[in-house]
């Protein structure tokens, strides 16, 4: 169980039936936020603790962290918005070798002055070794992200943006899929919609091309074949 404890984050493990307390308390930092209202999403699988979260009193640090299980600790890169910028995370799922991160943050994809947000899902591998040490922390290795695209055909599209919450995956007509229930910004005509995303076709989408802006002026644009990192792991959208 991870609480925000007054602002002071705790984890601590209860027996499922008495609810007594067995060994100490951990800091819940990285694992649960300092405040209810901030973003808090988490996952057990393979052992380990997979939270999607912030890591300090102003939410300004928001996370992707693996702890608690045999593997290294590992989370994504401080104050980097190549890996995120304002995310709110909005559930985390397991499925197959990786846990599915969904979320909405501020786009980078638009003009950098334009405050657009954009849901999206990220992905990491669950048996992630954890690269570059730079700070205490290692970092995920297997990192990527990808726009969900929740919206209306036409002349021009009609773009449901924001993410609210996701089912768990269902298994229907035959297809792993999850179910996102979106809506327009507050500032924009009032709509909402129930987008359903196939399992698989979203993991293919992280096998298939990368984009890069070329510099901070520039507009995204596929990356040529020969130029994808091998491994995947390069921190582009
Ligand atoms: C709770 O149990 C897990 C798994 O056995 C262990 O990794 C973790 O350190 C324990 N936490 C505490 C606070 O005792
Ligand atoms: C979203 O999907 C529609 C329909 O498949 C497509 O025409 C549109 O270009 C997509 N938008 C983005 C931003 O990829």
């Amino acid at each position: 169980v991870c609480g925000t404890n007054a602002f002071n984050p705790l984890c601590a493990n209860y027996t499922r039936d008495t609810l007594e307390l067995v060994g100490e308390p951990v800091s819940g930092m990285a694992r649960c936020p300092y405040d209810p209202r901030h973003a808090n999403v988490a996952v057990f699988a393979d052992g380990s603790l997979f939270t999607g979260t912030v890591t300090d009193f102003l939410a300004i640090d928001a996370v992707i962290y693996r702890s608690l299980g045999d593997s290294p600790a590992l989370r994504t890169v401080k104050h980097d918005s190549k890996w995120f910028r304002e995310p709110f995370f909005v559930s985390a799922v397991e499925y197959g070798p990786h846990i599915y991160f969904f979320f909405r943050e501020m786009a980078m994809e638009f003009h950098h002055l334009e405050k657009v947000m954009v849901s999206r899902v990220a992905r990491v591998c669950k048996a992630d070794l954890g690269g570059s040490q730079r700070v205490l922390e290692k970092q995920w290795t297997t990192f990527l992200k990808a726009r969900l695209n929740c919206s209306v055909p036409g002349d021009s599209h009609f773009y449901f943006n924001l993410l609210h919450a996701t089912s768990n995956i269902i298994h229907m007509q035959g297809r792993d899929v999850i179910l996102g229930l979106f809506s327009t910004p507050p500032n924009s005509i009032p709509g909402s919609a129930v987008c359903v995303f196939d399992m698989q076709q979203l993991a293919h989408v992280f096998e298939g091309r990368f984009k890069e802006q070329k510099s901070p002026e520039s507009i995204w644009t596929p990356v040529p074949d020969e130029a994808v990192p091998k491994p995947r792991n390069r921190n582009i959208l």
